[in-house]
């Protein structure tokens, strides 16, 4: 046995056998064999990688996400005068309270020092994923607050001014025009914001911060290596919920079955793109390359039992991206491409599935008993 291939041995999976089964699934023309199929689906990413990239995925720098330029944040003041009702539900999360509870943590003072931190709160690296820096007056970083918004919907500075841009002064929010609305969506993200319209866009900075995709963190620190239970509905669902837009302010929906199937579908895709990029970064035979590998290994799998009952063809895109090499270390390049590859799908995904065709994995969502209200919930 080679060195870097003890990772196979660990991942229970056939690598070829479930990827032959996916593809003998037939997707949307029945007269096709599962050869050609591969062909027509490595064609279209072959355009999304090599062509036209302003109009489709974001490319991989766009994807750097757990770093929020500090320069950039405004702080969650700026989105409370108009979202109040967002604003409130975020103080009572756990993503709120991290900036008041952390640094007194006996696990988190001993995880730095493990790390060798002598404090937790300015410069080192859990300022990533528990708190949103700005750029103070000496023009050093300072943490202001915990997750907020800008943490999931983007820093905001180069996105606020069309954000709240209705098409002219004159224009009032009821009054704008369906057309200037979808503009302004695509300006916005143009500029930097993820919107929700896409939930691609905010799913993956979840797993960015949720798969904890920091070696050393993990393996020497003794930090835990990501919620290994994170699922994109359940854990938006409870807490963190904060629909009031269709509503006009009157009530926090949860949102519309169609939605779900569509944001479970691209939790799971996005769960594969990060959870590769973090196998891609492991060094060494540890916990953090194991709990990652597997994580892509039992995914991928679900993704399979996914295209079993929907028959999609970027699904298949997907699975045979995450297929498409072996869960080892000392491959880098490949993996990273593979996360890519399925990340690309999640994103055309997100913008061109509205859920009304998913209703065969309506048994996988789970129900609002499993929604997530944090370790302090009270009922
Ligand atoms: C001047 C008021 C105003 C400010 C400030 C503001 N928003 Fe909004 N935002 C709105 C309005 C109005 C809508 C609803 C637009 C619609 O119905 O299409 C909205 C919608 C949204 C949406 C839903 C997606 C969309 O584009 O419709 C998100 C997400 C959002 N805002 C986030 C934020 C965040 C984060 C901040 C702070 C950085 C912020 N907003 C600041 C007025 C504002
Ligand atoms: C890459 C993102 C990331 C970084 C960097 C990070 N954390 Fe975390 N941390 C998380 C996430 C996500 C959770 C929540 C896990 C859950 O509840 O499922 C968490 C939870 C925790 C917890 C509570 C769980 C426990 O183990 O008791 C502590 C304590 C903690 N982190 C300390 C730290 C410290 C200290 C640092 C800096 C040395 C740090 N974290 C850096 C993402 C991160
Ligand atoms: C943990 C990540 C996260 C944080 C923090 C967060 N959001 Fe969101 N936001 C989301 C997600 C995910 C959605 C889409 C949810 C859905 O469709 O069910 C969303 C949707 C929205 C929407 C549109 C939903 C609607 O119908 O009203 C607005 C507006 C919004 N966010 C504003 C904010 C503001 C303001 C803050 C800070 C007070 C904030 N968000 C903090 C992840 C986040
Ligand atoms: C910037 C990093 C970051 C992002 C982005 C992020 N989270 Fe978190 N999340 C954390 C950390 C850190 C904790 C743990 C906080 C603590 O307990 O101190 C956490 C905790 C949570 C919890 C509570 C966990 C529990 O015990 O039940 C939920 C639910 C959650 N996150 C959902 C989400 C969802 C959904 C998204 C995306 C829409 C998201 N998070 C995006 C870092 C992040």
């Amino acid at each position: 046995m080679q060195a870097t291939d003890w990772l196979h041995e660990i991942v229970p999976t056939l690598l070829a056998e479930p990827l032959r089964r996916a593809q003998r699934v037939r997707t949307t023309d029945d007269s096709m064999t599962s050869q050609q199929l591969t062909c027509v689906c490595l064609a279209t990413v072959a355009a999304v990688v090599c062509g036209s990239r302003a109009s489709a995925a974001p490319t991989a720098e766009e994807r750097r996400t757990l770093e929020q330029d500090p320069a950039k944040i405004l702080g969650s003041d700026t989105c409370m005068k108009c979202h109040g009702n967002a604003f409130e539900v975020w103080k009572g999360t756990p993503h709120y309270a991290t900036f008041r509870t952390l640094h007194r943590d006996p696990r988190a003072k001993e995880i730095a020092h493990n790390m060798g931190l002598r404090s937790i709160k300015r410069g080192g690296i859990c300022t990533d994923c528990h708190y949103t820096s700005q750029v103070a007056q000496a023009g050093q970083h300072r943490a202001i607050e915990g997750i907020s918004c800008e943490s999931c919907h983007g820093a905001a500075k180069d996105w606020i001014a069309v954000h709240r841009d209705y098409g002219g002064l004159q224009v009032r929010q009821e009054t704008e025009t369906a057309e200037h609305k979808r503009w302004r969506r695509e300006q916005s993200i143009a500029a930097g914001m993820n919107n929700p319209t896409n939930l691609y866009l905010i799913a993956r900075n979840c797993y960015d911060c949720h798969t904890v995709p920091n070696e050393k963190l993990v393996n020497i620190g003794g930090h835990q290596a990501g919620s290994l239970d994170f699922e994109l509905v359940a854990w938006s669902q409870g807490a963190v919920r904060h629909n009031f837009l269709r509503t006009h302010g009157q009530a926090n929906a949860v949102s519309e079955t169609e939605r779900l199937r569509v944001m479970y579908v691209v939790g799971v895709l996005t769960d594969i793109e990060y959870a590769l990029r973090a196998t891609a970064t492991a060094t060494q035979r540890g916990k953090f390359a194991v709990v990652n590998a597997n994580r892509v290994a039992n995914m991928r799998q679900k993704l399979i039992e996914i295209q079993a009952l929907v028959k999609d063809d970027l699904l298949l895109e997907a699975i045979e991206a995450s297929y498409a090499t072996g869960l080892k270390l000392d491959n880098k390049a490949a993996l990273l491409e593979a996360a890519e590859r399925v990340g690309a799908a999640a994103y055309r995904f997100a913008e061109s599935r509205d859920g009304t065709k998913l209703e065969a994995i309506d048994a996988f969502l789970p129900g609002p008993e499993a929604y997530r209200y944090g370790r302090n919930r009270k009922d």
